[in-house]
């Protein structure tokens, strides 16, 4: 028996004992109450509330830009919409980074103002005194390492990260770190297949994928690229599952076409 049927809702033991269990995590972002709710009756294991939404929801450029107002309208609409995912939400840029007092603040007005189940944070050791300080209040934290959106401007572009050895040395350093420091679960962002097995087989916490391949224990894609909303982005890890790009433009355009027509609304449509 999975231990995913087993459990009325998903925890963060559940994602654990799934691990043990050798069975796969599914994660998946969301960003709105709608999508949520269709992607938990899905049998989704964890919605992640991704600061991707700076890209695909406000149109941003890079995942800097979006606040802790915004995350919070985003995370407490998914939360709306769920009633068996874990739902973990993204720390945006500048509300963690400054000192553990600001980030635990920025993580208890998360979980308060929004009913979510987890945070989750970009970063290794640099970032670990807040990750304690987060975890003593009782906040489960995810970690995320390899290619880490909000450090963009430091990495200068998105192409995969730790395939030289140093920081590679450095990635399997903050993996042991982040789970000993308490973190349930890790992210791990476009880096080297090989390197991600062997952080994965080295942790007991599972790791979660991203451009990282098929060795972690569980993988997460961004919901408008697996779903062909975002057709302009393209990586060789994504799998797109739907086109919903042309579907949605052929709809909106039979639509324009039957207003325009006067076929809409007909005798059967009207009061
Ligand atoms: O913000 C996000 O969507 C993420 C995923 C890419 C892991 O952090």
């Amino acid at each position: 028996m999975s231990v995913n049927k087993e459990v009325k809702r998903i925890t963060t033991n559940t994602l654990q004992k799934m691990k043990a269990n050798g069975e796969r995590i599914s994660m998946i972002t969301a960003y709105d109450y709608s999508f949520a709710k269709i992607f938990d009756a899905a049998g989704i294991d964890t919605i992640l509330v991704g600061d991707s939404a700076s890209n695909v929801m406000a149109g941003h450029e890079t995942t800097l830009p979006i606040t802790l107002d915004q995350m919070i309208y985003h995370a407490s609409s998914v939360i709306r919409g769920v009633e068996r995912s874990l739902v973990v939400v993204d720390l945006p840029f500048g509300t963690y980074q400054g000192n553990s007092k600001e980030a635990l603040n920025s993580a208890i007005r998360i979980m308060k103002e929004t009913g979510a189940h987890a945070v989750k944070l970009e970063g290794g050791e640099e970032i670990v005194e807040s990750i304690k300080r987060i975890l003593a209040a009782g906040i489960p934290v995810m970690g995320h390492l390899g290619l880490t959106p909000q450090s963009i401007y430091k990495f200068g572009t998105y192409t995969v990260r730790a395939k030289e050895e140093a920081e590679a040395n450095k990635l399997r350093s903050d993996a042991k770190i982040l789970q000993e420091s308490g973190c349930f679960a890790l992210v791990l962002e476009k880096i080297p297949a090989v390197l991600a097995k062997e952080v994965s087989e080295s942790l007991l916490i599972p790791t979660i994928g991203i451009g990282a391949g098929k060795y972690c224990d569980g993988q997460v894609l961004v919901m408008h690229d697996m779903l062909g909303i975002n057709t302009e982005f393209k990586p060789r890890f994504l799998r797109q599952y739907l086109n919903l790009h042309e579907q949605v433009t052929k709809a909106v355009k039979g639509y324009i076409k039957d207003v325009k027509d006067r076929d809409f609304p007909s005798e059967q449509e009207q009061y």
